[in-house]
């Protein structure tokens, strides 16, 4: 069984942003496959870092968005996006270390803010970018 399953209530309105985060799911239940598979350490850092990869990527497109459609909370979201980086960064080096216990924590962690951001945040960044004619 998946980790986190993709949910309509997801749908922030706008088709590329919602690919990008069916992505981003994807990649942490590959995790969760890695996790619960052989291997576990060096597959979960690998899945991390790309993750971390491609959560750059899909921030800085909701960034551009937000400049391209003026989005008077971009700093709050912009806040959101660098604190989990910074986040992830910290838990990959922990990682590294060989703290082992750190697996859950970071599934566990990647499966709440990406549910959250996406609750509350992006399904805002959504609505702004349809009314603005966006879609
Ligand atoms: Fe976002
Ligand atoms: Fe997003």
């Amino acid at each position: 069984m998946a980790y986190m399953e993709w949910n309509p209530d997801y749908g922030t309105g706008v088709a590329e942003i919602d690919e990008h985060h069916k992505h981003l799911v994807e990649l942490l239940n590959t995790a969760y496959e890695a996790l619960t598979g052989g291997n576990r350490r060096e597959r979960t850092m690998a899945i991390v870092d790309e993750l971390v990869e491609y959560a750059t990527y899909h921030f800085a497109t909701e960034e551009y968005l937000m400049g391209a459609f003026p989005e008077p909370e971009k700093e709050c979201h912009v806040k959101e996006h660098r604190a989990f980086s910074k986040r992830v960064v910290e838990l990959r080096e922990q990682m590294t270390r060989g703290e082992t216990a750190i697996t859950t924590t970071v599934l566990a962690f990647l499966g709440d803010w990406l549910t959250h951001h996406i609750l509350h945040v992006d399904k805002k960044l959504g609505r702004h970018l349809v009314a603005a004619g966006m879609s």
